[in-house]
């Protein structure tokens, strides 16, 4: 075949070959495009064509680069029609993930014949859009409307063999793929309906309303699943009229908010597993991971590293507590294996890499550490002097460490140049988000190997430099500050709480706090309070709460009240009237917020804490704060992270309401210098 375009032809008798050939996965640029059309009109007159994928898989989407501008011609629907209709029928042989544009192209070949193990998916919804090619038209005539329900509205991958069940391939293919299309190209069955031609049955109003509404509550204010629920419902309509319903959808949607916010995220997700400073740079090699302390982080930092395939040595302070640290982990396998995320097999594979001890010595043969131990400078620099002793002299040391100041716990080890902060988010094997916090010394070689380590742990990676509670943690406080200014200024905890549920997340502040329990930030605010700035407004409500013993759902109560054994907060008359007393002795005259108030500061101190943070250099882009937001903190990831939102609401907006928020609390805030922050890196 001839490659000097990305779309080439060939003739073997009778047989038409089309192949795509545009790395890395073959997206459905405007060359492929433009090369399928040209390709449809040299196929006429053979037999069939047979349309294939070079390199690891079939089309696996469109090119999103291509998203921020108007669609070029020939656009993607005219181009499945032309397959529909071709005289000379198309067979569909595919490989790998068959997404998105490549899933419609394949509805609009006559067959469709796959590799074993080859996946299909319509995953625009994750990225704020609707197919566009038809998808949502032909997946309901070729496989009922709940399986495409499943493609579209929740970006559920299907397997081969769940496709063939559903009738959406026609053959399975064990051994080589182009042999076998080849061989069905010999001996086609009589081709079948064109789909537009056949028809959908719509839901009916009930079942529609009931998807709808566990639709809405799971995307908690995304709408693409949403679209696409109704999308799918005018596959019901003829062809004609419901698939350029499907095509302005489409488009308009490629210009919405919510979807630039989830084309942002899945860049800047990438962006940021690369920083500048390890450009180029190869990681170690790491086969066996010492983790001292198995505890909560610990127990949850030693199964994420067993889930990647590493050797763990769980060191712990005596026997006694080495073997309860040995049925943390045991038990978090356990509860993989009961959510069928894990086989019996490979469990007792994995327990038989871990190694629980009350030995350093057992540390000996790691090429890392990872220190979990109580959050105590002292007991922290003892673990490393202990580990410093045994291991090799360039083994990598890292601490899980999320305030203390990593420079101060790496005090006096030699080769410091090898330490660095691996900070894990509870609970360790679930959270995506892994801070690498570098110190003054780090090399760029260990910190390549804290990327390559996060990239094994399937993590999303972030560069931080060292601040009090990183970048983070730092951004919190700044978040929970406000908060509680708030409540002293005028409004109650389930307002604030409600004003930030509407805004995507999962939780507001206070009945996070709850959940979490409030003793690590009181602790805190006490070893804080030295250095606090002199003017810096401070407000003790939380700090009464925690004296009153009411630390969060674990003690019964918090900022709400809990009925014994339920975890749903209730308004508590003795909290409203503490804090409402607490403003009256501070002669603070309350006035109330509205939810969009509440917001609007909540989100501009985030954006200005995370501005501050990269125009101070510990992050080093936007990029950096956004992810730490989306991974780590449940920032809805359809809003793409504060400085995100920030740039898409103007940060004109963001100055004027923190300038609010600094005349109510003077000398509090320090405003961002948001040119800095956001310079080009
Ligand atoms: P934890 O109290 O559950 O576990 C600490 C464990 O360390 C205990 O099992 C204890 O027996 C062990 N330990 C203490 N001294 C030791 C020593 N000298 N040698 C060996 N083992 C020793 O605490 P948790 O929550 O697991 O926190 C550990 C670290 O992780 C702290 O630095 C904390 O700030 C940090 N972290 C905690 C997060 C959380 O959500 N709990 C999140 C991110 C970081």
């Amino acid at each position: 075949m001839a490659k000097d375009t990305v779309v080439s032809v060939a003739r073997e008798g009778d047989i038409a070959w089309v192949e795509i050939d545009n790395p890395p996965v073959n997206a459905t640029s405007t060359a492929v495009r433009a090369g399928l059309a040209r390709a449809v009109a040299e196929v006429q007159g053979a037999r069939a064509a047979i349309l294939v994928c070079a390199g690891r898989t079939f089309v696996a989407g469109g090119d999103m680069s291509e998203f921020d501008r108007p669609a070029e011609e020939p656009h993607l629907p005219d181009v499945v029609r032309m397959l529909e209709d071709s005289e000379t029928p198309f067979i569909a042989a595919m490989h790998g993930t068959v997404l998105g544009g490549g899933f419609e192209i394949a509805l609009g070949c006559a067959w469709r014949i796959a590799l074993s193990g080859t996946k299909f998916g319509l995953p625009e919804v994750n990225v704020g859009l609707i197919p566009g090619a038809g998808g949502t038209q032909r997946a309901p005539r070729l496989i009922g409307m709940q399986a495409a329900i499943d493609m579209a509205c929740s970006g559920k991958l299907l397997d081969a063999t769940e496709m063939e069940r559903l009738g959406g391939i026609d053959m399975i293919v064990t051994g080589d793929l182009r042999s076998a299309a080849l061989a069905f190209a010999r001996d086609l069955p009589p081709r079948p309906e064109k789909l537009r031609d056949r028809r959908a049955e719509a839901l009916d109003g009930e079942a529609y309303s009931a998807i709808a509404a566990d639709l809405r509550k799971r995307a908690k204010g995304q709408q693409s699943p949403l679209h696409n629920l109704e999308a799918l419902q005018w596959s019901a309509l003829p062809f004609a009229e419901g698939q350029p319903k499907e095509r302005a959808l489409h488009v308009e949607l490629r210009q919405s908010a919510e979807s630039r916010a989830l084309r942002y995220a899945f860049f800047a997700e990438r962006v940021v597993s690369k920083p500048k400073a390890i450009q180029d740079i190869a990681p170690r090699d790491l086969n066996r991971v010492a983790i001292v302390g198995g505890g909560l982080m610990g127990a949850g930092i030693a199964m994420a590293c067993l889930s990647g395939g590493l050797s763990v040595t769980l060191i712990e302070r005596d026997a006694e507590a080495a073997d309860n640290a040995r049925d943390r982990v045991a038990g978090l396998i356990n509860s993989s294996v009961k959510r069928g995320k894990i086989s019996k097999a490979a469990k007792a594979e994995m327990l038989a890499r871990l190694t629980p001890t009350d030995s350093y010595a057992d540390a000996a043969t790691a090429d890392l550490a990872i220190e979990a131990v109580f959050e105590d400078l002292d007991v922290k620099k003892d673990v490393f002097a202990r580990l410093a002793q045994v291991m090799s002299p360039d083994a990598i040391l890292a601490t899980n460490t999320s305030y203390l100041d990593p420079t101060l716990i790496f005090e006096g080890i030699a080769n410091p140049s090898r330490c660095l902060g691996l900070h894990f988010f509870s609970p360790a094997h679930v959270m995506k988000l892994l801070e690498i916090v570098r110190t003054p010394d780090t090399s760029a070689e260990v910190l390549a190997t804290g990327f390559a380590l996060g990239k094994r742990l399937r993590k999303v990676s972030v560069l931080s430099g060292i601040c009090d509670g990183f970048i983070g943690n730092r951004m919190l406080a700044a978040y929970r500050r406000e908060a509680e200014y708030l409540l002293a200024d005028g409004a109650l905890p389930h307002e604030i709480d409600a004003a930030m549920r509407a805004e995507g997340l999962p939780m507001g502040p206070f009945e996070l706090q709850d959940l979490t329990g409030l003793q690590i930030a009181w602790a805190n605010r006490q070893r804080q309070a030295a250095t606090r700035a002199p003017g810096e407004r401070y407000e003790r409500i939380a700090d009464t709460l925690c004296e009153m013993g009411r630390l969060g759902q674990r003690s019964g109560k918090g900022w709400y009240k809990y009925t014994p054994g339920a975890r749903t907060p209730e308004r508590d008359p003795e909290v409203e009237g503490l804090i409402e007393d607490y403003s009256a002795s501070r002669g603070i005259k309350r006035h109330g917020y509205t939810a969009r108030q509440i917001a609007d500061r909540l989100l501009a101190v985030l954006a200005n804490e995370g501005a501050r943070i990269v125009e101070e250099g510990i992050a080093e882009r936007p990029e950096d704060v956004d992810m730490v937001q989306l991974h780590g903190y449940g920032f809805p990831r359809w809003r793409g992270g504060p400085m995100h939102l920030a740039d898409a609401q103007g940060w004109e907006n963001i100055m004027k309401t923190m300038h609010l928020v600094a005349d109510e609390s003077p000398d509090s805030w320090v405003l961002a210098d948001r040119a800095k922050a956001l310079a080009p890196c």
